[in-house]
């Protein structure tokens, strides 16, 4: 029998995610490639890498990856249009987000903009290149919706009443979803999850703060927590169950909204109290309003104090979900219950905190026995950059680098060197640290990071992009422009 259209087009198990390097992100796409997908991810360019929570998944460019990662942003309409062009996925996650609530007090405009109108340049990205009918599509919408509850369990059907900025946004998002399924027939669903947290999970969100601050101090490296409200209640469930959740919404024939939530609710204060208490530390609560104070029952000390400024100008106090949907239509159920969320994290902190590298400088462990040179292996033109050119250890011959497409330039600019001889005549500057030295300093700082368990910068390059990462620069090229720097400044 010959597979329908669509069927074809899903048997790909192609995803795209944005919000790949957030908490969801990250389950999501451990779950996609366990599924055999192959999962495209949108990452935002920043200065220093965001990629920590999908590191372990990334598989170096050249060896058949199945997580490919581009540069992008749902600000940017062309950049969305072109990478759905160029991946045409069966299946879109929607997870980019400003996603902090109190945040989005202080940036209302941009959290509107990512948040809601993100939504739609996705949509209509996917409409323009011609996949409305073939791609599913899956909005991270979120129980902040039901804002000032009108009623208690919030399930599918209950009106909603957001009370944030971010709130306000994720609502143009739900219903601009519901409209172009409605519209143009899209495969489009909105996941209405109710809070979820992991160790994976932002350190500014209530619950990771917590656990943070618990394992902190355990270890004797803070004396208190410092929160807002402490009596809002929320229905938290773990992050790994959800996304299997967003999965099956998009296995469905039929598209429809669903409510993932455990049915149970707790206030901030019952987290903080099971969370000390993983760590063998009871709480007693002392005072009122914002004079409460929580203390160590054993010896009397306060490990946690209420601060206003974690006050929200509007407050959601309570949320409880009703997921009776998802369990009757999907099968879904959460599987990790209230207490061993809070153990799981509490315990992941601990092992991330002391894991963490004490102070000072770890060069000194670094020096190489051996200084390997680096040879190039072709007699290329000078002027072109060979793909083909390899970097060898002169010592043993092992390949060291090599000149790779992907990093180059559509365009690039001129190899001049920087004249700094009028800073040096008019006010005697000159660089102190010459080019040897700036490579041995990086390359021993590397090492060093190395090391102290964080990782190089290539093991975070994105992949696969043709458009963007970084261009291969000669050394004997940087050699040049310094030798012709040092020409001018003696001239
Ligand atoms: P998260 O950890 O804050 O991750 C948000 C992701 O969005 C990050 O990858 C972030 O990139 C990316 N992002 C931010 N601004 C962007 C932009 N302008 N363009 C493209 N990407 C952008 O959030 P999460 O907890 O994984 O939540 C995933 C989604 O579910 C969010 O939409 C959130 O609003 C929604 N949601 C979450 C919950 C929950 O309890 N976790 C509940 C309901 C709904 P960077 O890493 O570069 O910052
Ligand atoms: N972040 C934070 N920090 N929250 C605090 C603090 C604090 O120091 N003290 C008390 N809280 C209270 C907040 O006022 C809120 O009532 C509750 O703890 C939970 O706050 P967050 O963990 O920041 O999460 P959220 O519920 O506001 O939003 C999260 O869940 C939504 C789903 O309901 C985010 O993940 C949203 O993106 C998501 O849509």
């Amino acid at each position: 029998m010959m597979m329908s259209d669509d069927a074809a087009f899903q048997a790909r198990k192609v995803a795209l995610i944005t919000g790949i390097t957030g908490q969801d992100g990250s389950y999501l796409t451990e779950l996609l490639l366990s599924k055999g997908y192959t999962v495209h991810g949108i990452i935002r360019r920043s200065s220093s890498f965001n990629t920590g929570r999908i590191s372990h998944l990334y598989v170096d460019g050249h060896e058949n990856p199945k997580m490919i990662l581009h540069y992008g942003d749902l600000t940017d309409t062309t950049n969305l249009v072109s990478i759905i062009a160029k991946i045409r996925p069966s299946e879109v996650y929607n997870l980019g987000a400003q996603s902090h609530v109190k945040v989005s007090f202080d940036m209302s405009e941009y959290t509107a903009d990512v948040d809601g109108t993100g939504a739609l340049r996705l949509l209509d990205a996917i409409r323009t290149v011609g996949l409305t009918h073939l791609t599913r599509f899956y909005q991270a919408s979120t129980s902040e919706l039901y804002g000032k509850v009108v009623e208690t369990p919030q399930s599918e059907k209950t009106p909603f009443y957001p009370r944030s900025p971010y709130g306000v946004a994720k609502l143009y998002a739900y219903w601009i979803v519901v409209n172009y399924r409605e519209s143009y027939g899209m495969k489009a669903c909105n996941g209405i999850l109710f809070n979820h947290e992991s160790p994976r999970r932002g350190e500014t969100f209530v619950t990771r703060k917590i656990t943070q601050a618990v394992a902190n101090i355990h270890l004797g490296r803070q004396k208190c927590l410092y929160l807002g409200n402490i009596n809002a209640q929320r229905d938290w469930g773990h992050a790994r169950d959800y996304v299997e959740g967003m999965w099956r919404m998009l296995q469905q024939e039929e598209p429809e909204d669903y409510v993932l939530a455990t049915g149970e609710t707790h206030t901030v204060r019952k987290f903080v109290e099971k969370a000390f208490r993983t760590l063998g530390v009871e709480i007693k609560w002392q005072g009122e309003a914002e004079e409460e104070a929580g203390v160590d029952a054993a010896t009397g000390e306060t490990r946690v104090r209420i601060d206003k400024q974690y006050y929200r100008p509007a407050e959601v106090e309570l949320l409880l979900g009703d997921p009776s949907k998802a369990r009757k239509n999907l099968g879904w159920e959460r599987k990790v219950d209230f207490d061993s969320l809070v153990k799981e994290m509490v315990l992941g902190d601990l092992a991330a905190e002391r894991a963490k590298p004490g102070t000072g400088s770890l060069n000194h462990m670094c020096q190489p026995r051996q200084t390997p040179t680096y040879v190039d292996q072709t007699s290329a033109d000078d002027a072109n950059i060979s793909p083909s050119k390899v970097g060898l250890n002169a010592a043993i011959g092992a390949t060291r680098f090599t000149m790779d497409q992907p990093y180059y330039r559509p365009a690039e600019g001129d190899l001049l060197p920087g004249s700094a001889g009028k800073a040096y005549k008019n006010f005697e500057w000159e660089r102190k640290l010459e080019f040897k030295s700036l490579t041995k300093d990086l390359a021993l700082a590397g090492l060093a990071g190395e090391i102290a368990g964080t990782r190089s910068e290539n093991d975070y390059q994105p992949r696969q992009t043709t458009d963007f990462g970084d261009h291969v620069l000669r050394d004997d090229k940087r050699a040049h422009l310094i030798s012709s720097v040092d020409e001018v400044k003696s001239s």
